[in-house]
């Protein structure tokens, strides 16, 4: 088989990782990758949301199969353009990926299919007024979101109403997210623990992975700002067996059979981001896509091939690869950003240590460093980017915290000059009742 993966990041290196060990890839290629993917698959320089570049590559290589990493490309129809030559693609059309592209098309489908989320109203820009009333009787906290796509920047959570009159000013006469806040969602602020559940399906079928928890704050203690992600680990044991029943008959298989009837072809993975409050799950976002960098963690716990799962799902086939099976583990995920990350950052500097993470030491200990933004100079690697690595263990699943120290042990060996990570990635997972945790 000769796959296509789109994108640039650590979780496009551990798709990548992940499909070189099936024995049915002969041929990988990333566009456009980094420096760190380039050691897993031929780095190819095009970009991803320029649909018709990828065709002509996808034709001209015989592409059997095309992996969509990031939500950029599918928001624009790479999954429809390619679809039209026949080229299988995992990821979804244009108008299913609406769920991650549109927060107001997003809550308008739950309200339509009964999925439990926090209330909500939308407003356009020319609807100031409306949603400055709407403010007054609001219940606070109140949550307002720019309705398009803000790379998880776009919600601003108001304490008062004056804070949240100020969030309207904002976006729509500061236009702090530019196009993406043409529309705003106003929704009630949900309590409870985040947690992230990933199925992958053709639309009617669908393989559960493993949950997983991001950590979005800069700073230890979920402090500071909101970033792409410090940091993850899989499985999340607020996610109970009770929990996970209730998502997949609430959630999951109403979203899908939604998706059906308002004829959105969905094959890929969903992402949903919950809210777990008293052992119940309601929707704070959907994503079309594999989180990043919760790709990171929940793609090294599948055991079962996923080149044959993903292009199975792609042919709208996923029944003949199921059961998808997982490893009984923990995993665990640790980011090296640029100090000044998520604002302004250096980059061009050299990384020390790298060279000891061998594949040999990758079986032996379970430790794999996927780039996230890694370039060469010379023979040496350098920062590219925000996020730069992203250090992963895998471990035994009943011992999260050997896996913690494990990620931790590979961070200390790794350097560069203003490396910045969260020293307490995974930490809230072992206060849990691990006994409930789910695979
Ligand atoms: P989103 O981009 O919709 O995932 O929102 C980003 C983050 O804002 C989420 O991960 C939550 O931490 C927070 N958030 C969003 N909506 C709500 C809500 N209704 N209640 C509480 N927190 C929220
Ligand atoms: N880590 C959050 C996301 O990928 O959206």
């Amino acid at each position: 088989m000769r796959i296509l993966v789109l994108g640039s990041g650590a979780r496009e290196h551990a798709l990548c990782w992940k499909l070189k060990q099936s024995t049915l890839v002969s041929k990988l290629f990333c566009a456009p990758g980094n420096a760190g993917v380039g050691m897993v698959a031929e780095l190819i320089d095009l970009i991803p949301t320029d649909t018709k570049a990828v065709v002509v590559f996808a034709l001209r290589e015989r592409i059997d199969l095309v992996v969509v990493g990031p939500e950029g490309p599918l928001s624009v129809g790479v999954a429809d353009a390619l679809d039209k030559e026949h080229i299988p693609v995992f990821g979804p059309r244009k108008s299913a990926a609406l769920l991650e592209s549109s927060k107001a098309f997003a809550k308008e489908f739950m309200h339509r299919h009964g999925i439990p989320t926090a209330r909500y109203a939308v407003f356009n820009a020319d609807e100031e007024l409306e949603a400055r009333a709407f403010l007054r009787h609001a219940n606070y906290p109140a949550v307002i979101k720019a309705d398009g796509l803000a790379a998880g920047k776009g919600v601003i959570i108001s304490q008062t109403e004056a804070e949240a009159s100020h969030a309207l000013d904002e976006i729509f006469n500061q236009r702090i997210f530019g196009e993406a806040g043409n529309r705003i969602v106003i929704e009630e602020y949900m309590e409870g623990e985040e947690a992230s559940v990933f199925a992958i399906t053709d639309g009617t079928a669908y393989a559960m992975l493993s949950t997983a928890q991001d950590h979005k704050r800069i700073l230890d203690g979920d402090r500071g700002k909101n970033t792409g992600g410090m940091g993850a680990y899989a499985p999340a044991p607020i996610v109970t067996q009770a929990v996970m029943e209730q998502v997949e008959r609430e959630i999951l298989e109403p979203t899908l059979k939604g998706l059906r009837e308002e004829g959105r072809i969905y094959r890929g993975v969903i992402y949903l981001g919950l809210m777990i409050r008293n052992n119940r799950a309601r929707v704070v976002e959907y994503n079309v896509r594999f989180g990043d960098p919760e790709a990171e963690v929940v793609l090294p716990l599948i055991e079962s091939d996923v080149a044959d799962i993903m292009l199975k799902a792609a042919e709208g086939r996923l029944t003949e690869a199921l059961p998808v099976k997982l490893f009984s583990a923990s995993a665990v995920t640790v980011v090296i950003a640029s100090q000044g990350y998520p604002d302004s950052y250096q980059t061009g500097e050299t990384i020390h240590g790298l060279e000891e993470f061998t594949p040999k030491r990758e079986i032996d200990e379970g430790t794999v460093v996927f780039h996230g933004a890694t370039k060469m100079d010379g023979h040496n690697y350098v920062t590219a980017g925000g996020r730069v690595l992203a250090v992963t263990a895998v471990g035994y699943a009943d011992d999260l915290k050997a896996t913690i120290t494990q990620a931790y042990n590979a961070v200390a060996q790794i350097g560069f000059n203003g490396a910045y990570y969260r020293s307490d990635i995974g930490k809230k997972a072992l206060v849990q009742p691990v006994h409930e945790s789910n695979g």
